[in-house]
């Protein structure tokens, strides 16, 4: 069987577990790590494989794909070389620093027909999966409100690497509350609304470090999301799901509370609780968890990675997701800077009436 060769760009703490994952997926080979730094090539080093410094020597290898897990600024130029190249790309979240260059990217990839995808990974996840399976056969209902704990308490030097801290490419409002955004989206549609707060009391970064967004999702139903990287608390899913046990723990916690018409589910543990009879709340519920078989989501997400390389699947996370995703970042920005609610601007045709009024 012909193995799918993937390279890594950028070998630190993501780009490792993607190139593990790309070593344990069938069908998949570790074409190159890129990397001008010293994580890059101990990581080539530990896992024999090629040590490349720049982008542009990775188009002198046959390489079938490559996943970007490098600085968010480097994102679009670099995925816009690639595709450009004719090799598809998975882009780490986030897709860019702004919707305006994503959707760019979109257009790159559309009009070039190069296929790319943003690792989300949740997406992949069976945990995920049941759940919108539980949603999408009735099982839950229409959402009617929700509840997500982001708290995660990163340690002082996670922040010694620059970018973390700096506005536009750090803070856990791109880093973190993306991964929820892309979720809502995923689960209940599209967001219609946000209005938000934040704060950098903690940490006293340039970037927050602690907010609180409410999302109302436009087919009906609100979101609360409570989002810290300077808290303690179990309440998040990194550090419950066991999603990647070489870099988190898996506390049993829950991180996400969702209450349909019809049942009321939490993630990461995938209670499910319905009423035996009428829906009443002075009548007990009975939980009945959905069921799932665990499997690594980073090694899903490479495989389907390699399926769309190969033309057998679509992109599950299209970069128009990963476009949209930072669209809902950008209006929680704008609605904590000018303290009111605000729609997001998903097509971009907003910013185009404003830039033509100016
Ligand atoms: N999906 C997830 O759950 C998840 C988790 C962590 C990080 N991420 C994302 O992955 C990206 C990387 O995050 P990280 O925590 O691994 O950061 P990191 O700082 O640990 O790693 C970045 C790597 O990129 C390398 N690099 C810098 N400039 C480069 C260049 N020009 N060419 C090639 N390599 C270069 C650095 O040397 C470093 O090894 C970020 O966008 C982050 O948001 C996603």
């Amino acid at each position: 069987m012909k193995q799918t060769r993937i390279a890594v760009i950028g070998g630190g703490a993501i780009g490792r577990t993607h190139a593990v994952a790309i070593r344990d997926c069938p069908g998949t080979e570790l074409a190159a790590i890129v990397d001008p730094f010293e994580a890059g090539a101990a990581l080539a080093g530990e896992l024999e494989a090629l040590h490349l410094t720049e982008l542009d020597a990775l188009f002198d290898t046959r390489i079938d794909g490559a996943v970007i897990a490098t600085p968010n600024a480097l994102h679009v130029p670099q995925a816009t070389m690639l595709i450009e190249a004719g090799i598809p790309v998975l882009v780490e979240k986030p897709l860019g620093e702004n919707a305006a260059a994503c959707r760019a990217l979109v257009s790159l990839s559309e009009h070039t027909g190069v296929p790319g995808l943003v690792g989300h990974h949740r997406r992949h996840n069976p945990i995920i999966r049941a759940a919108k399976c539980a949603i999408e056969d009735g099982r839950f209902g229409a959402l009617v409100s929700g509840t997500i704990s982001a708290t995660l308490h990163k340690a002082d030097s996670y922040f010694d690497v620059a970018w973390r801290r700096e506005k536009g490419s750090g803070g856990p409002v791109l880093i973190n509350l993306i991964h929820e955004i892309d979720l809502v989206r995923h689960l209940f549609g599209e967001i219609g609304e946000v209005f938000a707060m934040a704060s950098n009391d903690r940490r006293g970064f340039e970037v927050e470090d602690t907010a609180v967004i409410l999302l109302r999702l436009s087919g009906g139903g609100m979101v609360t999301v409570a989002l810290t990287d300077a808290g303690v608390g179990p309440w998040c899913w990194d550090t419950t799901a066991g999603e990647n046990l070489a870099r988190f723990p898996a506390m049993p916690a829950v991180s996400h509370m969702f209450a349909g018409t019809r049942a009321g589910m939490s993630l990461p543990d995938l209670s499910f609780w319905t009423h035996d009879g009428p829906a009443d709340w002075t009548v007990p519920q009975v939980n009945r968890p959905l069921e799932i078989v665990p499997m690594d989501s980073y090694v899903k997400q490479i495989r389907h990675f390699a399926a769309v390389i190969a033309g057998e699947e679509r992109p599950r996370i299209t970069l128009a997701d990963g476009a949209a995703n930072i669209a809902v970042i950008e209006a929680i920005r704008t609605s904590v800077a000018q303290r009111r609610p605000v729609a997001p601007d998903l097509t971009g045709q907003d910013a185009e009436r404003q830039t033509m009024v100016e």
